[in-house]
């Protein structure tokens, strides 16, 4: 990596000695749904250590995640998984200098398991503790590792301010991201998320949970015109979405086909559901282009992250958006993408960097807007 793609973090009046010597090390904690992860990353960048246990499998069978028993899966992984992730890096918790965690929002109960495991660390051994907003995770996880096209090649430092469209199993929203701790809420959905969405479409065609990858792999084989989904609010102005119409019609078609479904019935479904959704995100995205906020801070790159950035469909749009309005795209790697401790160590980093960290006790928050940081 060259110099001029390592983000120089200033670490200001925190602990300006640590970073003359050394880069900053973080330990970052997720356990805000279904996967406990702790990751190791510091500030030139390096993901020094990063293990996901996910709990997909024991959620699996209920056709979602179970809060009650994501919680208890979290409390039975939490040490390990912080444990292997300091064995991994090669390191003890004295080698750390921050600690980081999911304080919100998200399943109350995973968070306090993730929260209090930091917050014991921290007052343990004397070491900052950042409180990390879940979302603000996704927004800023870019900035450590993104691929950017129509421009350079391979991983490249995304710039403030970023035009983001955060898309996630429970959020989706378009941000005017201006720094850390600066989000601009330009629209968001008025119903369910785009992954909740692709979840529920997914377990109404038996599909399975999550939803989002298998419709994403059926949608590569069937044909997008197939059945006639509609584009909520796409003739209106204004960022906002709904997906609930969507969901709705889909239910429709499925009440009327009375033979059993085919793969090709499902892979045309599936086809034509994700269409919809990519020419909603397109059409909202080519609004928020234009709202005046936007156009004052003239962002110079479109990006996309949240579990549904994954999306092969939704990536390749966006960034023939971006192409099309003299933007460049950058998108996170896909084990960045879904829920990971690397993008809580990142955001613990970026917030360390600019002297937010914790010095009162913080109560964990299942509802969290990322305006209000
Ligand atoms: O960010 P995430 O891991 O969890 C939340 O913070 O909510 O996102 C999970 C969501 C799920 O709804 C899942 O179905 C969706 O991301 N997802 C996808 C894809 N992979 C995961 N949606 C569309 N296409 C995908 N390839
Ligand atoms: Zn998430």
């Amino acid at each position: 990596m060259t110099d001029e793609k390592i983000i120089q973090l200033d670490m200001g009046t925190v602990d300006s000695n640590v970073h003359s010597v050394r880069p900053t090390v973080c330990l970052g904690i997720e356990s805000s749904c279904d996967e406990t992860s702790a990751a190791i990353v510091d500030s030139d960048r390096n993901v020094l250590a990063h293990i996901i246990y996910s709990q997909i499998p024991e959620h699996q069978k209920y056709g979602g995640v179970v809060p009650e028993l994501a919680a208890r899966a979290h409390i039975l992984a939490i040490d390990a998984v912080i444990n292997q992730a300091l064995a991994k890096a090669n390191k003890t918790i004295d080698d750390i200098d921050v600690i980081a965690a999911t304080a919100g929002p998200g399943l109350i109960g995973g968070v306090l398991v993730g929260w209090m495991a930091a917050t014991g660390i921290a007052q343990s051994t004397g070491k900052p503790l950042v409180a990390v907003n879940h979302l603000e995770g996704h927004a800023l996880v870019p900035r450590l590792r993104a691929t950017m096209a129509n421009g350079a090649d391979g991983d490249v430092v995304v710039d403030f301010p970023y035009l983001l469209m955060l898309a996630s199993g429970g959020h989706c929203q378009i941000l005017l991201v201006r720094g850390v701790g600066q989000y601009e809420l330009i629209g968001q959905t008025l119903d369910d998320s785009a992954g909740e969405a692709y979840d529920k479409v997914a377990k109404m065609l038996g599909l399975g949970y999550p939803g989002g990858p298998v419709v994403d792999m059926r949608a590569k084989s069937g044909n997008p015109k197939a059945f006639a989904f509609p584009r909520p609010l796409c003739d209106k102005g204004g960022c906002d979405f709904s997906f609930s119409g969507i969901k709705t019609a889909a239910r429709t078609f499925l009440s009327k086909a009375n033979t059993e479904l085919t793969d090709e019935y499902i892979n045309d479904f599936c086809a034509s559901f994700q269409a919809a959704v990519v020419d909603c995100i397109i059409n909202r995205l080519a609004n928020a282009m234009k709202d005046e906020r936007v156009r004052m801070a003239a962002p110079k790159t479109l990006v996309v992250a949240g579990g549904v950035a994954k999306n092969s469909a939704i990536r390749s749009a966006m960034e023939r958006l971006a192409a099309k309005n003299k933007m460049l795209f950058a998108a996170p790697p896909m084990n960045l993408c879904t829920d990971n401790g690397a993008m809580i160590a990142w955001a613990g980093l970026e917030n360390y960097a600019v002297g937010r960290v914790v010095h009162e006790p913080v109560a964990p928050r299942p509802r969290w807007p990322l305006t209000e940081l």
